[in-house]
C-alpha cells in the first residue's frame, strides 16, 4: 500500500483500461476523427480543472516535468532566485535548477510549511517566484503567502504535489497561486504509477505550459502546425492508459479523504492526552488530505528513542524529505559542471552556498518530529512516511495503543 489510491485499484481501473486498449489508441491525439478514439487525457483534464474550479489542465508524465513546465512557463530562468522550503520532496529544487534558476531555502514553521517570515527576509532584487509546498497534504499558510507574493510583485507556484484532493479555506490546493502542480505517483491520494498536471487560470500561461510539454505545439491541436510553433518544447505528455486509470481513480477520491480522515481522527483521539506531545499545526484541519499525522515529541533525544523503539526514524533521519541530506543540492552537483544557475554571468547574486545547518528552525523541528502514515508507507525506503498505520479500525487502534504505549516511557 504505497499510498491510498494504490490501494484500491480495482475492476474500474480495469473497465477503464481495457476501454482503451480495445479502442487501439494509447496516444493522448489519437484519431480525433475516429469515433472509437477515447480521448481520457483530455477527459481527465477537464474533471480536474472542474474540480478544482479553473479553467486550464495540462495532464503530464510526472509532478517533476510539471514544476520544470510551471517555472520556464512563467518565465523563471537564468538570473532569477526561487524561495522554496528546505523540507520538501527534492523535486521542488531539482526543478529550479533546471528551469536555471537559484534555489533559495528558506525555513518551515510549526506546519512543516513554509515560514512566511522567513519567507520575508528571503527575499532579493533577483527574487522571481515564492514556490511553496503543501507537505504531506497540508496546505501552505496560502494567505500570508499570496499577501507577500502581491506586495512583492512574485510568483506563486504551489507544489501540490503531495496534496492532490486538499483544500484551503474552500478553495483547492493549486488554484490559489499562479500555478498549481500535482503528482499521480505511486505515493499520492490518487495514481497511475506515475503522472503530473498543471492547472492555472491563465490562459497565455496554460498555452506555454501545452506549448512546452508537447514539442511548443498550441493545445488541443489536430495537426503538426509546421510554421506556427511559437517556441521549442519537449515531450511530457500523459498516455491514455495513465488517464484511463486516473478517471477511475478520481472517481474514488471521496471515498479516499472520508477514510483517511476517519482514520487519523482516530489515531490522533486515541494520543492525543500524551502530555508532551504536540501535533503538527494544520492551516486546515478540514481541507487537507489526512494522509499522515505528524507529531512533535519534546525533544530530540526522546524522539530519536522512540522512533527507535518504534521501528522507524525521526523526520530528520528521512533520505527524502529534508534538505540536509540532499548532498546533490548541499554539493550543487548539477550534471554539466559549467553554467547556470550556480556560476552564471547572468546571476548578479554572491554565489549560492548550502550546507546542513543553515536553517536552523527548521532542523529543529524535524529532528523532533515523527510521521505516522496514515494512508502511505515506503517499506525499505528509509522513513519518509514513518510509522504505517493500515486502514480499518482495528489495525489503526492496535497501531495508535503501540504507540500510547512506546511513547509513555519517555513522556
Ligand atoms: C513535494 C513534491 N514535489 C514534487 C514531486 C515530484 O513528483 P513526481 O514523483 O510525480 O515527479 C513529489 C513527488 O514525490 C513531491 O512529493
Amino acid at each position: 500500500m504505497p499510498g491510498p489510491g494504490m490501494e484500491l485499484i480495482g475492476e474500474e481501473e480495469k473497465k477503464e483500461l481495457l476501454e482503451v486498449l480495445e479502442a487501439g489508441y494509447l496516444y493522448r491525439y489519437g484519431g480525433a476523427a475516429d469515433r472509437g478514439f477515447k480521448a481520457k487525457v483530455v477527459a481527465f483534464e477537464e474533471e480536474v480543472a472542474k474540480l478544482v474550479g479553473l479553467p486550464y489542465a495540462v495532464a503530464m508524465n510526472a509532478g517533476t516535468s510539471a514544476l520544470l513546465v510551471a517555472l520556464i512557463g512563467l518565465g523563471v530562468g537564468p538570473g532569477d532566485e526561487v524561495i522554496v522550503p528546505g523540507y520538501t520532496f527534492i523535486a521542488s529544487i531539482s526543478s529550479i535548477i533546471y528551469a536555471r534558476a537559484v534555489p533559495i531555502l528558506a525555513e518551515v514553521d510549526r506546519t512543516l510549511n513554509l515560514d512566511p517570515a522567513d519567507v520575508e527576509r528571503k527575499i532579493t532584487p533577483r527574487t522571481k517566484a515564492i514556490l511553496c509546498v503543501h507537505m504531506l497534504g497540508n496546505p501552505a499558510r496560502l494567505d500570508e503567502l499570496k499577501a507577500i507574493a502581491d506586495k512583492h510583485k512574485l510568483l506563486l507556484i504551489e507544489d501540490c504535489c503531495q496534496a492532490f484532493g486538499a483544500s484551503y479555506k474552500g478553495r483547492a490546493v493549486g488554484s490559489i497561486g499562479d500555478v498549481g502542480a500535482y503528482s499521480f505517483n505511486v505515493y499520492k491520494t490518487i495514481t497511475a504509477g506515475e503522472g503530473g498536471m498543471l492547472v492555472t487560470r491563465d490562459e497565455p500561461a496554460y498555452r506555454r505550459f501545452f506549448g512546452l510539454h508537447d514539442q511548443g505545439h498550441s493545445p488541443l491541436r489536430t495537426g503538426v502546425e509546421i510554421g506556427r510553433r511559437a517556441f521549442v518544447g519537449l515531450d511530457f505528455r500523459m498516455t491514455e492508459l495513465s488517464a484511463a486509470v486516473l478517471l477511475a481513480q478520481l472517481r474514488k477520491l471521496g471515498t479516499i479523504r472520508e477514510r483517511l480522515h476517519r482514520n487519523k481522527q482516530r489515531f490522533k483521539q486515541a494520543i492525543a492526552d500524551l502530555a508532551g506531545l504536540e501535533f503538527r499545526e494544520l492551516t486546515d484541519p478540514q481541507g487537507e488530505c489526512a494522509m499522515l499525522l505528524t507529531v512533535f515529541l519534546p525533544s530530540e533525544e526522546i524522539a530519536r528513542k522512540l522512533a527507535n523503539d518504534l521501528g522507524t526514524r525521526v523526520v530528520a533521519d528521512s533520505g527524502w524529505h529534508y534538505y540536509g541530506n540532499m548532498e546533490q543540492i548541499l554539493e550543487k552537483r548539477t550534471p554539466i559542471a559549467e553554467g547556470c544557475p550556480f556560476r552564471c554571468p547572468l546571476y548578479t547574486g554572491p554565489e549560492p552556498k548550502y550546507w546542513k545547518g543553515m536553517l536552523p528552525q527548521t532542523d529543529a523541528l524535524v529532528a523532533r518530529a515523527i510521521n505516522i502514515g496514515i494512508g502511505v508507507s515506503d517499506p525499505g525506503l528509509g522513513a519518509a512516511f514513518g510509522i504505517t498505520v493500515r486502514d480499518g479500525f482495528e489495525v489503526v487502534g492496535a497501531r495508535a495503543d503501540q504507540f500510547r504505549q512506546a511513547a509513555q516511557k519517555y513522556l
